[in-house]
């Protein structure tokens, strides 16, 4: 297991630089949406890994970053991913929605993980807002809930709203910016799920004919 928790140190300078990217954001309202849900969501951030803990023997194939700062890290990691795509296209492309959507398309998952209970015979972090709704419509949630306190066109919040809902391929895609945000989302959850979970960790074919880098840059 190669997860381990983001010093205090570390957690206060991503979010800072999250927080830098927020403030690129030229349109008034999406800009103090974005500050006002980082600023209130702040300590959820801290302490929520991006993937769920699962089943500890079973470890799920597709979690990631499941470590304390997770999400915060990840967020960042998209939010990166995210900005430098939308940088090529930049005359095409609306930087502010790219943005706003990437720092935000997860922020659903401050209400889906719990700390899981070490006595518990099942350990996993779930509940049943994962279960029964997961955090792409808590997440839409929480967005237009903030949204609707700034001054903003019925169009400019649902284009916002559209890149969280579309984020995990639950409904078909509409915007430029929604592909790139998650196609963003996915560079990052596989390159870190995969580190984290070596397949020749657990299948011994794998074992044998794994891919090795032979070039040590580490
Ligand atoms: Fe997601
Ligand atoms: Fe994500």
């Amino acid at each position: 297991m190669m997860f381990i928790n983001l010093t205090e140190k570390e957690k206060e300078d991503k979010y800072a630089e999250l927080i830098e990217y927020a403030n690129k954001i030229k349109n008034e309202a999406l800009k103090n949406g974005c500050l006002k849900i980082l600023n209130d969501y702040k300590s959820e951030l801290f302490v929520r890994g991006a993937g769920h803990d699962g089943i500890e023997q079973i470890k799920y194939e597709r979690t990631h970053q499941c470590f304390d700062g997770g999400l915060l890290d990840h967020t960042l990691n998209v939010t990166k991913n995210a900005y430098n795509i939308a940088s090529i296209y930049k005359d095409k492309v609306d930087m502010d929605l790219v943005i706003f959507g990437a720092i935000l398309h997860d922020i659903g998952k401050t209400k889906i993980f719990d700390k899981w209970n070490e006595n518990d015979e099942i350990k996993s972090n779930l509940n049943y807002s994962y279960l029964l709704v997961d955090h792409v419509y808590l997440g839409e949630q929480i967005a237009e809930k903030y949204l609707d306190k700034e001054e903003i066109s019925e169009k400019l919040k649902y284009q916002a709203l559209h890149i969280i809902a579309t984020h995990m391929d639950t409904m078909d895609k509409h915007m430029a910016e929604a592909y790139i945000v998650s196609y963003a989302d996915s560079i990052d959850a596989d390159v870190e799920n995969i580190i984290s979970y070596p397949r020749n960790a657990v299948n011994p074919i794998i074992k044998k004919y794994m891919y090795e880098s032979e070039n040590n840059t580490k």
